[in-house]
């Protein structure tokens, strides 16, 4: 590019020559001070620190891929069509976050303080608000396909940091069929079904009965798809079951509980299991053939804000 004469204003008088170099970009080094200059008064300080960490590592990842202007292009082209894919059913940004990592990273860190209270996982895309109460002992296989799996019993406490036991608690609990389907994305299913909310009683203790989950694929017809097969990557998670954890004066724990004989167990293609979140799937057969599994999983919250999400698809 050659550079252009100096501008004439509409009278034709010549605009004084530039006095100084500040802002003009040379070569790649000079660029990212540039940029971060550019965007230093930004009013909001725990913007400016994002903004200006992005700048500073996209820089760099371009400048150590040696990114040509057509990866670039394909680039900007796949984060366009994960926009296009992501609709009221689906949250293709979501699921490249988890692919990636970044997810479960951004979990750890704001979740994972090194101490005794229960580790959290990702919310996942099928949690609904509004799950029935149950009363401890009640079944939540509450329809047809579910009812071909294997019996599960779950059971535990909920305790403070202390071991203290924390009464009134609510245990809401969601999961996959046996054949790896969330009710809310299978219209076979009741409404409702593999979900519930428990109240712990005076002793902190929670209990239900449900059916084995299947792990599953996440969607692969979207970007996220294409990417899992260029890597040549499975697209499951394991086994898992879900819970919501809350009472008032407690940070309402979200997490997820892995069989520990679950396929995919170290492999889960989002990276969310946390060695302890793996629990023991205890199964026996009894005297007829029928296979039977119980949980058994304490949940320790810390104090903090009671507070919920909202529901990731409505
Ligand atoms: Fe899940």
């Amino acid at each position: 590019m050659t550079v252009s004469a100096p501008d004439r204003n509409a009278a034709g008088i010549q605009a004084p020559a530039h006095s100084s170099t500040e802002g003009i970009v040379t070569d790649e080094a000079s660029l990212t001070p540039i940029v971060l200059k550019a965007m230093a008064g930004t009013t909001d300080p725990r913007l400016l620190e994002i903004v200006t960490s992005l700048v500073r590592h996209a820089h760099a990842f371009v400048q150590e891929t040696r990114l040509t202007e057509e990866e670039f292009e394909k680039g900007l082209d796949f984060l366009v069509r994960i926009g296009k894919a992501t609709g009221e059913k689906t949250n293709e940004a979501v699921l490249l976050a988890d692919i990636l990592g970044i997810s479960s990273m951004v979990s750890l860190i704001n979740n994972h303080r090194g101490d005794d209270a229960t580790a959290s996982a990702l919310l996942g895309p099928f949690w609904r608000a509004n799950a029935p109460h149950c009363e401890n002992g009640d079944n939540i296989a509450r329809g047809e396909s579910a009812t071909h799996g294997i019996p599960l019993a779950i059971s535990g406490r909920v305790l403070d940091k202390q071991g203290k036991p924390i009464a009134g608690a609510h245990v809401d609990v969601w999961h996959a069929d046996p054949i790896g389907y969330y009710e809310n994305q299978d219209p076979s299913q009741p409404n409702m079904n593999l979900r519930g909310v428990f109240t712990t009683d005076a002793e902190g203790r929670y209990s239900l009965r449900s059916v084995r989950p299947a792990g599953y694929p996440v969607p692969t017809d979207g970007p996220c798809g294409e990417l899992l097969r260029a890597q040549n990557r499975h697209p499951y998670r394991p086994a898992h079951v879900h819970f919501m954890v809350s009472a008032p004066g407690y940070r309402t724990l979200v997490t997820q509980v892995f069989a520990d004989d679950a396929e995919h167990l170290n492999s889960d293609v989002v990276f969310a299991v946390v060695q302890s979140l793996v629990g023991r799937f205890a199964e026996t057969t009894d005297e007829k053939g029928q296979r039977r599994a119980t949980l058994q999983y304490d949940f320790i919250l810390e104090p903090g804000e009671q507070k919920f999400p909202a529901p990731p698809i409505p």
